[in-house]
């Protein structure tokens, strides 16, 4: 097929829901992308904070296709290995006691969400509500829609699944007080609300969040779908908050781009799902499962941690230097997630849309925030190049606007 047929297909054929790029990419290799016009792109968004090896990575490669030659699905009527081996390095020295495997972030925040409210219909108590914030975003089943807190995403769906409350993000009495409510059955949220534009929670918010649950009981669930698995340089970005949740979820990078989620849980709550409770034909399916261990072997040390953290680091003080704009702010985030925000007067789509042309995909979420989730494998060189760009760009911003 050429490019127009790819186009006039997808576009006439698919769902229209997405807003699309006018570019087909045909191939990876590291932190490069290429397209049908043979044209190179060095990625900066990683497929949204999936693909954290970047493309071609050979143990990855190789785990997948020496995988589908022995066992591409097999039921979860059947133990199988690759599955208990994967369950191993989710919960073996990381304080969660079990892990239930499915296939993306949403299928994980359900999975978290049907468990708080089984572990308080198994006490007998009726206990149904959640507390989630404002501008979090937590996936597009009905529920996780309803999760998310923003109206655009669940309105049009109504009626929503019930018992969801919503709080402004760091605000600790609003937190506090929603939580007066004896029918809440836990309180769901990200560290840094990646979708709205990489806002993170500030410590004594999540210290506050985790205080107040524990006191009252209530298992406290950290979405870390766009944030685990070493994006913030840590496998979960909780640690860099010094708290432990009852209930984390994982997706996103744990496949490094073969899809798969996980929602782990600290004993107390995880032996509330019994026989039959929950499940899924695909969830901890064996090449899934492959993928994500030879994603975890590769990521999941401290010394690879710290790198990502060391070239955020670097990747932030570049983007500093664009404050010599006047619509620049300052940059945020952890690890390799980081966000720059723009004042409105310089649209973030539109320099997004320039960055292709200059060869890189960078991303703008939120309300209008340049949003970079580059493979963790990106290179200084990488980054001093991208931000050199975005610098070029910016200026004809200045000069136009
Ligand atoms: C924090 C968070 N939770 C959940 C989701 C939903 O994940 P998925 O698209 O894999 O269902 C996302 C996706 O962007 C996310 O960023």
């Amino acid at each position: 097929m050429d490019f127009d047929e790819i186009v006039q297909i997808q576009d006439n054929r698919g769902f229209d829901v997405f807003s699309r790029n006018r570019i087909c990419l045909t191939y990876g290799e590291g932190c490069k992308l290429y397209d049908t016009e043979g044209r190179q792109y060095i990625d900066f968004m990683g497929g949204i904070a999936v693909n954290c090896l970047g493309y071609g990575n050979a143990k990855l490669v190789e785990a997948i296709e020496s995988q589908c030659r022995k066992l591409m699905h097999c039921s979860n009527l059947f133990y199988e290995e690759q599955q208990a081996r994967l369950l191993k390095a989710l919960t073996e020295g990381t304080g969660f006691a079990r892990a239930f495997l499915c296939n993306s972030g949403a299928e994980a925040n359900e999975a978290a969400i049907k468990l708080a409210r089984k572990y308080y219909h198994d006490k007998g108590q009726g206990k149904y509500r959640f507390i989630t914030a404002l501008n979090s975003f937590h996936g597009r089943t009905l529920t996780t829609a309803t999760a998310t807190g923003q109206e655009k995403y669940s309105k049009p769906y109504a009626p929503l699944t019930p018992g969801f409350i919503y709080v402004p993000f760091n605000d600790i009495k609003a937190l506090e007080e929603a939580l007066l409510d004896d029918e809440v059955c836990a309180v769901m949220l990200e560290t840094i609300q990646g979708e709205s534009g990489v806002i993170p929670a500030t410590k004594e918010y999540l210290e506050a969040a985790r205080k107040l649950t524990e006191e009252r009981g209530i298992p406290l669930i950290i979405d870390e779908v766009q944030t685990g698995v070493m994006r913030c340089g840590r496998l979960f970005s909780f640690q860099l908050y010094g708290i432990m949740p009852d209930i984390v979820t994982l997706a996103k990078g744990l496949g490094g781009g073969f899809p798969i989620g996980a929602m782990l849980a600290v004993e107390k709550v995880a032996d509330a799902f019994k026989k039959g409770d929950h499940g899924s034909t695909f969830g901890g399916n064996p090449l899934a499962c492959a993928a994500a261990v030879a994603v975890l072997s590769q990521v999941n040390s401290v010394a690879f941690g710290d790198e990502v953290r060391r070239k955020g680091d670097f990747f932030k003080e570049l983007l500093k230097g664009l404050s010599k704009y006047p619509f620049a702010g300052e940059p945020r985030g952890e690890g390799l997630l980081i966000g720059l925000p723009l004042s409105l007067e310089v649209d973030g789509k539109k320099v997004a849309e320039k960055m292709l042309g200059e060869g890189f995909i960078i991303n703008c979420a939120g309300s209008n925030t340049l949003r970079f989730a580059p493979p963790l494998i990106i290179s200084e060189g990488e980054i001093s190049a991208m931000t050199a760009a975005l610098d070029r760009v910016l200026s004809q911003f200045s000069k136009t606007e």
